[in-house]
């Protein structure tokens, strides 16, 4: 996302970059296995150099890419008004914001849309996307369905006649309406006929979740007097979701969408609810206040009329995109916060693990272990198993240790003297609990990605400019082992590894082992003290991961989230993980102006990606500042139609050889 409607707090970049540089990261991982392991017959490694790290890359060659396992001609960096893939690739618009998910559904028409109309046609701002093969549980390659989120809207750019500046007060009650039931979920139907993708409007699960969808909230916080409302005396009824950013998929073909910060759609002064100090804890302020105008058509969605609403957001949803008829389930156990995702892996016994990124500066890394196993013959036996189990926030020491600590009440510090009276208490404070116990402040923690082949698991931190040297401010926001730049522009790339891996990674276990795999940034700038493979290429190296994902073949894709003002686009690149072309990214696709590129998912086979392409157009082309209404946006990409503005799409993307992606 960026800033306009989402503030995930990304101030000028690079205004305070300066040449600090923590000792911790010179003695500390560093010098373990990144260089040991990245330098290894390379020519740098050969030089001999007993470098720091920023002196090694200086010496980098670029030209080395054969090192990589990913053969694609690599892409040359690109702004501009359209979208760039390999050569040998290609690549099609599949759907984009307003089309048709049912055969009911109103052709698209900016002049006409209104919440009924956009409760029918693909949402806007399309992020995770999956692809669950049909039928269920098959491995087919040519049909099934993708499950995606729509995590904002931005009204500005969806209109014409309305700016940043003017929109909440001039978009008409069925604008508004259309803003809201644009965001949430999709499920679609979708086919491979030939050599092309197709939408089967009216396929019998095709979905559209969005604000006005009724859901259960479960678990320990489910029905606890903080969430009751006027609307709903019992605690455990909330319609909808909002901020769906990242997600995840069950063992038994459930979606997981993280709530990723819900304030934007809260009206009135947040400032007269009860509980200040969560309210501070949960980063709701006034930058994200009211983002939208929502208030104006629901009383719930007002500070002062329903108090107690807001805490029925910042969850991690469930839902069974088979059955589109269930209701989609708040799991409260997983804990509130920001949450990015909730990618799964199953531990040797049997226990489902969720990893879950809380996508703010000096914020923590938590999982949720289940407490019962998953049943592989019966879906049903698993459809209350995430309101059961542990949840975990991390510790990272400097012996290359890292410790997963429970955030159970009663156990530590969680005890009624510090507030901590009941597990509702802790799931509903859940940041207070993981600061108590002593976690590793992170810098903004996205893309977290169990390996399934490897079983090491990968951890995006997409950058921190507030974090400070030591000695300075507060010591939570000083560097520490696992983030070791201050500031840190660029984000950087940690690699986790629990025991049992690769045969048998136990996942529920306490104690892993971690790495870094990629500190981002300019390689050839000493003064970022990036790290990645000496082989990069100018093209190659990126700052600001995201999201991440593992394809078939076991190659890890890193999207990005920032980088436009470091003089490129944000991007999806792909590296290896292991040998030779470990941590050496290369760009393989590049969107348009303003764009982010989100959530690249892949058939079983690896043969055809999908690629959620999220809003495009948000930055000018002529600055690269803010655009301010449709008519000013970068780009109108993929129509190019005069008085149409840009619409997100998900894109798919084949090797015109019918070949297995990037390889
Ligand atoms: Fe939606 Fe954390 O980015
Ligand atoms: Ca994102
Ligand atoms: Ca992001």
């Amino acid at each position: 996302m960026t800033d306009r409607l989402k503030t995930r707090a990304r101030p000028t970049r690079r205004a305070a970059f300066g040449t600090k540089y923590s000792e911790l990261m010179v003695e500390g991982y560093s010098r373990r296995s990144v260089l040991k392991g990245l330098l290894a017959g390379t020519a740098v490694a050969a030089s001999g150099a007993g470098f720091g790290v920023g002196a090694a890359f200086a010496q980098a060659t670029s030209a080395t890419n054969s090192l990589s396992s990913l053969t694609f001609p690599e892409l040359t960096r690109v702004t501009d008004t359209t979208d760039h893939w390999p050569e040998g690739y290609a690549r099609q618009i599949l759907l984009r914001w307003g089309d048709k998910l049912f055969a009911d559904s109103p052709e698209f028409d900016l002049a006409a849309l209104n919440g009924d109309a956009a409760a029918r046609q693909f949402g806007y701002n399309n992020d995770f996307t999956a692809f669950l093969p049909l039928p269920q549980g098959s491995q087919s390659n040519d049909h099934g369905l993708l499950v995606v989120n729509h995590e904002y809207a931005a009204p500005y750019l969806m209109f014409p006649d309305v700016t940043y500046e003017d929109y909440k007060e001039k978009l008409s009650d069925d604008q508004l309406k259309a803003v809201a039931a644009s965001t949430g979920i999709s499920v679609v139907e979708v086919k491979k006929t030939g050599n092309d993708w197709q939408v089967v409007t009216d396929g019998q699960y095709n979905r559209r979740v969005h604000l006005g969808t009724e859901m259960r909230l479960s678990g320990p916080a489910a029905g606890d007097d903080r969430l009751k409302t006027g609307i709903d005396p019992t605690g455990t009824i909330v319609f909808g979701s909002i901020s769906n950013c990242s997600g995840g998929i069950t063992p038994w073909g459930t979606m997981l969408s993280g709530e990723e910060g819900g304030m934007d759609i809260f009206a009135g002064d947040y400032t007269t609810l009860a509980d200040q100090d969560l309210v501070e804890r949960q980063g709701w302020d006034e930058d994200e206040n009211d983002g939208y105008g929502l208030g104006r058509l629901e009383d719930r969605l007002n500070f002062e009329k329903e108090p107690n609403e807001w805490m029925k957001f910042d969850w991690v949803v469930e839902i069974d995109p088979f059955d589109p008829e269930s209701k989609p389930i708040k799991r409260t156990a997983l804990g509130r916060f920001t949450h990015e995702g909730a990618q799964v892996a199953v531990a040797p016994d049997g226990r489902v693990v969720l990893y879950m990124g809380d996508d703010d500066d000096f914020e923590y890394l938590y999982k949720f272990v289940t407490a019962k196993p998953w049943n592989p013959t019966d879906r049903a036996a698993n459809k209350d198993l995430l309101d059961e189990g542990t949840l975990y926030t991390a510790r990272f020491d400097a012996d290359g240790k890292m410790v997963w600590m429970p955030l159970i009440q009663g156990q530590g510090p969680l005890t009624p003297e510090n507030g901590f009276h009941t597990q509702a208490d802790v799931v509903l404070r859940t940041r207070m609990a993981a600061d108590l116990i002593g976690a590793t402040p992170m810098d903004a923690p996205e893309g977290f990605v169990p390996h399934p082949k490897t079983g090491r698991v990968y951890i995006a931190m997409t950058e921190n400019e507030d974090r400070l040297a030591t000695g300075e401010g507060d010591a939570r926001e000083q560097v520490n082992v696992a983030n070791t730049r201050a500031p840190n522009p660029d984000g950087h790339i940690l690699e986790l590894t629990p025991p049992g891996a690769p045969d048998a990674p136990d996942h529920a276990a306490t104690e892993y082992t971690w790495d870094a795999f990629i500190l981002c940034g300019d390689p050839k700038d000493a003064n970022s003290h990036a790290m990645c493979n000496p082989a990069t290429s100018d093209n190659g190296w990126f700052t600001d991961p995201d999201n991440l994902a593992v394809d078939p073949v076991g190659r890890l894709w890193v999207t990005t989230d920032g980088p436009p003002d470091a003089g490129f686009n944000d991007a999806l690149y792909a590296t290896d993980t292991e040998g030779d072309g470990k941590a050496l990214p290369k760009l393989f696709y590049s969107p348009p102006v303003g764009s982010e590129v989100c959530s690249p998912c892949f058939t079983p086979d690896g043969k055809t990606m999908f690629l959620s392409i999220q809003h495009p157009g948000e930055l000018r082309l002529t600055d690269g500042e803010d655009a301010e209404s449709l008519e000013d946006a970068g780009t109108n990409w993929p129509d190019f139609k005069p008085g149409m503005g840009p619409r997100p799409s998900l894109v798919v993307i084949t090797k015109e050889d019918g070949g297995v992606i990037g390889a």
